[in-house]
């Protein structure tokens, strides 16, 4: 995992000379249950998408075709994943933006979402963003440390 809680899922993949597939099931390969499924495609070189996060809804972001790539950030980290195979997938935590770009010519974007669509959710300025993460991060539980534990 990286050091923003993203990381990149192997999908099973069945190999086949007639074409091959690849399935994802909630709760299983995903570690939500999947309410609703989207889809990126037609985009414009030079464009981006996203430019959100979402206060709880958790994603598995797939280049289902072509590639493009992801910019994630939790507030404290960045990084950014390339993705080019059907069979990865991205999963993208709560509370962290993500911004879409370098979309490959035809490239398709599919998103699993554990939630329906919900404006309420979305978070899109990226000032409210870091303030929301900073808040939620300083009302975590301390780690335990190595005192409590003696
Ligand atoms: P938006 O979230 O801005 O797209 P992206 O983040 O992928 O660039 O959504 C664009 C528009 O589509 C916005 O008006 C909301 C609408 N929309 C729905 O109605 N349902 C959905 O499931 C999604 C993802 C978007």
């Amino acid at each position: 995992m990286g050091k923003t809680g993203c990381r990149v899922i192997d999908l099973p993949r069945v190999a086949d000379p007639r074409g091959n597939l690849t399935f994802v099931e909630g709760d299983n390969h995903v570690p939500f249950d999947i309410a609703r499924v989207y889809y990126l495609y037609d985009v414009p070189g030079g464009t981006s998408r996203g430019g959100h996060a979402h206060r709880d809804l958790q994603a598995l972001i797939i280049a289902a075709s072509g590639s493009f790539d992801v910019s994630v950030d939790d507030g404290e980290h960045q990084e950014r994943f390339f993705l080019n195979r059907s069979y990865h997938g991205l999963l993208v935590p709560n509370m962290v933006w993500r911004e879409l770009d370098n979309f490959s010519s035809g490239g398709v974007c599919l998103v699993l979402a554990s939630a329906v669509y919900e404006e309420d959710d979305y978070i899109r300025d990226h000032a409210e963003f870091r303030e929301v993460a900073r808040a939620r991060r300083a009302a975590e539980p301390a780690p335990p440390s190595a005192a409590d534990a003696a």
